[in-house]
C-alpha cells in the first residue's frame, strides 16, 4: 500500500531540550496508525509538526508526496485535527461550531447547512444544535470535535488522544466512530497513552518514548518482542523484590525485569518453566510473593521489555479496566 505521510529524521528541540529526537514514520494509506507513548513522550510535538504548527528542527514530512512547507493550504485540506485541549469553542453553539470550521475550510457557502446537518447527525446531537457546547458534556463534547474535524472530508484524520478523559462507555463509543470513519476510506493517526485503545483500535503502532520511537509494528508483531509464550508477573514485599529476582534468574535462568514491587519474567523460550515450579520454589525459598500470576504478553510488557522503567498504572484516575503507559524515571 502507498504512504500517506512520511516522516524522516525529525527533531525538535526546545532551546536545549530535545522532545523529538530523530523520528522516522511512514504512515500507509488507509490504516488506523497509532503514537503510543506516556506523557510528555513527544507525541503532540510531532503531530504538531505534521500539521505545519509548529517548524521542526530538522526533519522531512511528506504528505502525500508533498514536502511540507510549500504547500501549506493543499496540505490543511488533506488533514483534519482533534486536538487534545481545544476541541470545541465553547461559547459557541454546536451548529456554530461546525459553520465556523465549514468556512475555514472553503467549503462552498450553499453547501454548509447540508454539510452541518449530516456531521450534527453523525455526532447524535441534532436536537442539542442550538445549545451552546459548555453545556455539554465530556462525550458529546468530543463527538462534535471529531464531526468537526471530518467537515472537510480531509484525506488524513488526526486524534490527539481522542480518548483521554472519556469514561469506559463514551470511549468505546469512540472506537467505533473511529473505525466507521476508517472504513470509510479516511486513513488515521491517533495519539494514546492507553495500552488496550492502541492494541484494539490500531493497524500498527509506533511506540514512543522520551522522543524517540523505540518499536513499531502491528500489535501482534510488537506483543512477540515481549515474547511468544506467558509472562509471569509477581509482586513482593520491597524487602523481597530483590531476592525473587535472584532465585528467579539462579533457578530458573529467567531474565526478570523489577519495576517497583513488581517482578516480570518471560517464561517461554529457552529457559521454559512453569508458573508451579516458580511458586513451589519461592515458598522453599520462604519468599512469599504478594500476588504472582501469568498472562499472555501485552503491549506494556513490551514497554517494559525495552525500556525497563515503565509499568502499566493499574489504578490511576478511576480507569482501571485501560492500562495506560507511564515514565518511571
Ligand atoms: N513549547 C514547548 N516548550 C518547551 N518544552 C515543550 C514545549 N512543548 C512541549 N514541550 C516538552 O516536550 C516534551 C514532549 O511534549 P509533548 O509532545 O506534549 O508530549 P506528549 O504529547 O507525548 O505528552 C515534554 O517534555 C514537554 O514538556
Ligand atoms: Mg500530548
Amino acid at each position: 500500500m502507498g504512504s500517506i505521510i512520511v516522516v524522516e529524521g525529525l527533531v525538535k528541540k526546545f532551546g536545549g531540550f530535545t522532545a523529538v529526537d530523530h523520528v522516522d514514520l511512514d504512515v500507509k494509506k488507509g490504516e488506523i496508525f497509532g503514537l503510543l507513548g506516556p506523557n510528555g513522550a513527544g507525541k503532540t510535538t510531532i503531530i504538531n509538526m505534521m500539521l505545519s504548527l509548529l517548524v521542526p528542527t530538522s526533519g522531512k514530512i511528506l504528505i502525500d508526496g508533498f514536502r511540507l512547507g510549500g504547500n501549506s493550504e493543499k496540505i490543511k485540506q488533506m488533514i483534519g485535527l482533534m486536538t487534545q485541549e481545544t476541541v470545541v469553542e465553547e461559547e459557541l453553539t454546536a451548529e456554530e461550531n461546525l459553520e465556523i470550521f465549514a468556512k475555514l475550510y472553503h467549503i462552498p457557502e450553499k453547501e454548509i447547512p447540508k454539510k452541518v446537518a449530516e456531521a450534527l447527525k453523525e455526532a447524535d446531537i441534532v436536537s442539542f444544535k442550538n445549545a451552546k457546547a459548555s453545556t455539554f458534556s465530556g462525550g458529546m463534547k468530543r463527538r462534535l470535535g471529531l464531526v468537526r474535524a471530518m467537515i472537510q472530508n480531509p484525506k488524513v484524520l488526526v486524534l490527539d488522544e481522542p480518548t483521554t478523559g472519556l469514561d469506559v462507555q463514551n470511549r468505546v463509543s469512540m472506537w467505533s466512530r473511529i473505525r466507521e470513519l476508517n472504513r470509510g476510506g479516511t486513513t488515521v493517526i491517533l495519539t494514546t497513552q492507553y495500552l488496550e485503545e492502541a492494541d484494539m483500535l490500531c493497524d500498527r503502532i509506533a511506540i514512543i518514548d522520551h522522543g524517540r520511537i523505540i518499536a513499531s509494528g502491528t500489535p501482534t508483531e510488537l506483543k512477540r518482542l515481549a515474547g511468544t509464550g506467558n509472562i509471569l508477573e509477581i509482586t513482593a514485599k520491597q524487602t523481597d523484590v530483590e531476592k525473587i529476582a535472584k532465585a528467579l534468574k539462579s533457578k530458573f535462568s529467567l531474565s526478570p525485569t523489577v519495576n517497583g514491587d513488581k517482578i516480570t519474567a518471560e517464561l517461554s523460550g529457552k529457559h521454559r518453566t512453569t508458573f508451579v515450579r516458580v511458586a513451589i520454589e519461592l515458598e522453599r525459598l520462604k519468599l512469599e510473593p504478594v500476588a504472582i500470576s501469568t498472562h499472555l504478553p501485552t503491549l506494556d510488557d513490551v514497554f517494559i521489555k525495552l525500556t525497563g522503567a515503565t509499568l502499566r498504572d493499574t489504578l490511576s484516575e478511576g480507569t482501571s479496566q485501560f492500562g495506560r503507559l507511564r515514565t518511571g524515571r
